[in-house]
């Protein structure tokens, strides 16, 4: 037993430790209770007093030599240059705290959910992979439109065909399904499109959907409505327009423009010089997705309108590029948190 333990000591003395496995196998082997050290003190109780009185001192040697060397390697495991002994610095500054910020889409969105909210308009969500009912046939899209074309759409399976969202519009589908009128549905959320990714196209984007429907609400009701959000969001001065459009699931449809608040219509190339900028797709919801909805078409009407999220920031912020949203440089996210 003393060879053992001299050659044991050895062994601990020169043992090099330089990983969290290798400190691992240190203890397995040495310090762990079932190690080599437990056993020799198993061994040590049943020894004569001669050999332990002999033997006594170079077994606690190699236990404390051992717990020394884990100590060390554990400090050099977890880089912990420390020395023993020596306090922490009370009057050192401490390490600096960084407040994240919000990201600039969420907050031009909350904006425009707290505009509607105001109005009595209330949040629904759906899921982003969408079957095709909600995502193209509920709204009315015939059935080789060429949105479903693998162009534009991204297919998660095909018959049955699952895709990932390509607006928010479904989310009106499942409004309509659940509950029925009067409804002010706001439906925010990613959107997906088979894109390259470039400074003006992405393949995902966010949306803002909204939906009212109702006994008597009219093409006049859908504007008042937008020129209190446009006014809302932009300032008082802002101006709207709506040009004739076609969208599959809404008779009669428009596009709406608002004012470049970014030139004030001198002509900038946010607006690309025409003063105007497009926000927004709306319309009057088609009779089709009411039948689609088991809503009765004869009593009720109403209107529906879709919003870019990324388009509004663009004229709020004039942020540049579309891939500054998804890059996470907090350089560029840091930027939006006083405004
Ligand atoms: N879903 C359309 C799009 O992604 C936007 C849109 C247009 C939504 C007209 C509507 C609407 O609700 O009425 O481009």
């Amino acid at each position: 037993m003393k060879e053992k333990l001299k050659q044991l000591l050895a062994e601990v003395d020169a043992y090099e430790v330089t990983s969290a496995e290798a400190l691992e196998a240190f203890k397995r082997k040495f310090t762990n209770k079932k190690g080599i050290i437990n056993g020799l003190f198993e061994e040590f109780r049943a020894l004569p007093k001669e050999l332990k009185r002999e033997l006594g001192q170079p077994l606690n040697k190699l236990k404390l030599r051992a717990t020394e060397r884990l100590k060390e390697f554990q400090q050099a495991v977890q880089g912990v240059e420390r020395k023993a002994g020596q306090p922490h610095d009370l009057y050192l500054p401490g390490d600096p705290y960084v407040a994240g910020a919000r990201h600039p889409l969420s907050i031009v969105l909350n904006r425009i959910v707290s505009i509607f909210e105001r109005i009595g308009y209330r949040v629904y969500e759906g899921p982003e992979i969408e079957d095709d009912w909600h995502n193209f046939t509920a709204l009315n899209f015939p059935p080789n439109h060429p949105a479903r074309d693998m162009q534009d759409t991204f297919f998660v399976s095909r018959e049955p065909d699952f895709v990932l969202r390509t607006h928010t519009s479904p989310v009106q589908i499942r409004a309509m399904e659940q509950e029925k009128p009067p409804l002010r549905v706001l439906a925010p959320g990613r959107v997906y499109r088979n894109e390259a990714i470039s400074a003006r196209t992405h393949c995902f984007f966010h949306q803002v959907e909204g939906l009212v429907v109702d006994e008597g609400i009219s093409f006049a009701d859908m504007k008042q409505g937008l020129l209190y959000f446009a006014k809302e969001m932009f300032g008082d001065k802002v101006e709207i327009r709506l040009r004739p459009s076609y969208f599959p699931f809404t008779e009669i449809s428009a596009e709406m423009d608002v004012s470049c608040r970014i030139c004030d219509g001198a002509g900038c190339n946010v607006c690309k010089y025409t003063g105007w900028v497009e926000i927004m797709g709306c319309g009057m919801v088609d009779p089709n997705l009411f039948i689609n909805c088991g809503i009765d078409p004869e009593i009720y009407s109403g209107y529906a309108f879709g919003m870019g999220v990324e388009r509004i920031a663009q004229v709020l912020y004039r942020v540049p590029d579309l891939r500054l949203y998804s890059q996470n440089d907090v350089r560029f996210l840091k930027q939006f948190e006083k405004l």
